[in-house]
């Protein structure tokens, strides 16, 4: 029998702090023989064991659904984990009703990104929320495929799908556990389930990870999954907006106009910049159709958010300073931290076409990269609406260093920000 202790500082002790003790048990439960592993805490913070315990199942997580198990090494990660707190059997419901549901969505969501392109495309990315969100009350799924979204000229999502033999889909998962009249928060996610850059094709360096360019769709969903499995009191609603970006002879080109949802036109200078493109419709329809208290949508955007921010923070834009800031404290609360980037009005001029009402991206390679990304989506959104946008393009792949919750490989980022802002704003 091995003890470890872990000391804890003089800090007062958060339940981020507790997910991160909990989550380093995980990674080393992961990696050990242990049939079994206890923590032991003797602190009385409320829901402690229920904050230990979901950092633990983050930690653990693993894909390894294509590794042949080495019949020379011994089996790890099989051990059981029994967390003992003063708060006994209370802790354990609080933990299977009030928080199980959220680690739970964040493997669905990591188990996604991780599949490889050759599996997840947006007909089976459809197909695997159908059977994640079965048996769950108050939900209900629409899936828009091709001639539903020409119906309603949604001509963004079609011009990045034309180019695969895999047809786009808009996925929409509403779950209503609030009041019946209350708008719902909208979660819009970018669902690129194979980003080859398109006809403006990436070189090699740059594509092999693209598989990972659906992770705010996958959070989006997976953030409602989390709502609807812990019963929340509240309407929401998860928009995946699903393509696969390929080059081929029907696929779109540089120099092409597009005709959006709304009206608006947009030139194409580079079919690389595809996530704003599926945006532009995915958040206009959001707004028509549901009215929402607030459209927050999740991207893998940009490269340029990486090179300001990070693995550290994700890019947070908005223009409603209230909702930025409610989101930036859910981002401290929950470890999933959010830095905030501006929307400068002379984006608009970067983003002129001579022919059509914008071009998706400033052209020269240089300038605010994903400023100029979160600006092109947020003139699809009236100004009415409380919007931001989230770049994820650096948080959503953990490439080594594992953090205490988050394994090498799929994050699932943005699952537990967004279970936290839902959880800390006004019904
Ligand atoms: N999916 C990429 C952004 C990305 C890059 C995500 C690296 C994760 C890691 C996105 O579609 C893209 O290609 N963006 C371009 C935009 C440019 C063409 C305006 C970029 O960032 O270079
Ligand atoms: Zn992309
Ligand atoms: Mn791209």
């Amino acid at each position: 029998d091995r003890v470890l202790l872990v000391g804890t500082g003089t800090d007062p002790v958060t339940p981020r702090l507790l997910e991160d003790i909990g989550g380093r048990a995980g990674q080393d439960g992961a990696n050990s023989t242990a049939e079994r592993i206890e923590i032991l805490w003797a602190g009385n913070e409320p829901d402690a064991a229920a904050h230990l315990a979901f950092g633990a199942a983050l930690g653990q997580y693993r894909f390894l659904k294509y590794r042949t198990p080495a019949k020379d090494k011994p089996v790890t990660g099989e051990g059981e984990f029994v967390i003992r707190t003063p708060a006994g059997d209370a802790a354990a419901r609080s933990f299977e009703a009030e928080w199980a549901p959220v680690p739970r969505a964040v493997t669905f969501a990591r188990d996604l990104i991780s599949e490889p392109g050759v599996e997840i495309y947006p007909e089976s990315f459809v197909a695997r929320t159908r059977e994640a969100f079965a048996g769950l009350p108050n939900v209900r799924i629409d899936v828009l495929d091709v001639p539903a979204m020409e119906a309603l000229g949604m001509g963004g999502i079609l011009a990045v799908g034309r180019g695969s033999v895999r047809p786009p889909r808009l996925l929409v998962v509403r779950y209503d556990g609030g009041d019946g009249n209350e708008a719902p928060f909208a979660f819009v996610g970018k669902g690129i389930t194979f980003d080859s850059g398109g006809i403006s094709l990436k070189d090699e360096d740059g594509m092999w990870k693209m598989k990972y360019d659906m992770s705010g769709a996958a959070a989006a969903a997976a953030t409602v999954l989390a709502l609807a499995g812990r019963r929340a009191p509240v309407n929401a609603v998860g928009i995946a907006a699903l393509a696969e970006n390929m080059p081929s002879g029907s696929a779109g080109r540089p120099g092409d106009v597009v005709r959006t949802m709304s009206g608006k036109t947009f030139e194409v200078i580079s079919t690389d910049a595809e996530g704003r493109m599926v945006l532009s419709d995915a958040v206009w329809y959001a707004q028509q159709q549901f009215r929402p208290r607030v459209v927050i949508d999740l991207a893998t955007l940009t490269g340029s958010v990486r090179i300001a921010l990070g693995d550290e923070y994700a890019g947070l834009f908005s223009r409603d300073d209230a909702l930025a800031e409610a989101l930036r404290k859910a981002g401290e609360a929950s470890g999933e931290e959010l830095w905030r980037l501006p929307l400068h009005p002379s984006y608009a001029k970067d983003l002129e076409s001579p022919i059509a009402d914008l071009r998706n991206s400033g052209g020269s390679g240089t300038g605010a990269g994903a400023g100029l990304g979160a600006y092109f989506i947020g003139s699809w959104v009236e100004e009415s609406t409380p919007w931001a946008h989230l770049d994820i393009a650096g948080m959503a792949w953990r490439e080594k260093e594992a953090l205490p919750t988050v394994p090498e490989g799929a994050s699932g980022f943005g699952i537990r920000l967004l279970d936290r802002y839902v959880r800390q704003s006004a019904p």
